[in-house]
């Protein structure tokens, strides 16, 4: 069953060490190509309101382009403030040329 999975872009859209903006349903997420792997994060900071995919992405370290708070994409782990709190990830599969994100937990 794949019924949870969302295509949010094509693999040819990624651009290594980029973050990439996309949407599901209403929510914002950005995408990730770092080392051939695939990440999924939210797009908005949850500090004030700042697209990530407008900051600096560096290995697996995005920064906010408003405050500059860093997480990790992986984890979503906040790494430095002033941001509050970490990201929500989600997981991304590649199936052919298609990039999907896991969105039961998106909304
Ligand atoms: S909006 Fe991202 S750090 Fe302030």
């Amino acid at each position: 069953m794949n019924e949870d999975w969302t295509t949010v872009c094509r693999v040819s859209d990624l651009k290594p060490d980029t973050a990439f903006a996309t949407e599901v349903g209403n929510k914002a997420v950005a995408i990730y190509l770092v080392e051939d792997r695939y990440f999924a994060t939210d797009n908005v900071c949850p500090h004030a309101y700042a697209l990530l995919s407008d900051g600096w992405l560096e290995g697996k370290e995005i920064e906010c382009p408003l405050h500059g708070a860093r997480f990790d994409i992986e984890t979503g782990a906040l790494l430095e403030g002033p941001a509050e709190c970490g990201l929500q990830t989600y997981p991304v599969r590649v199936l052919r040329d298609e990039v999907q994100c896991q969105t039961h937990n998106l909304s």
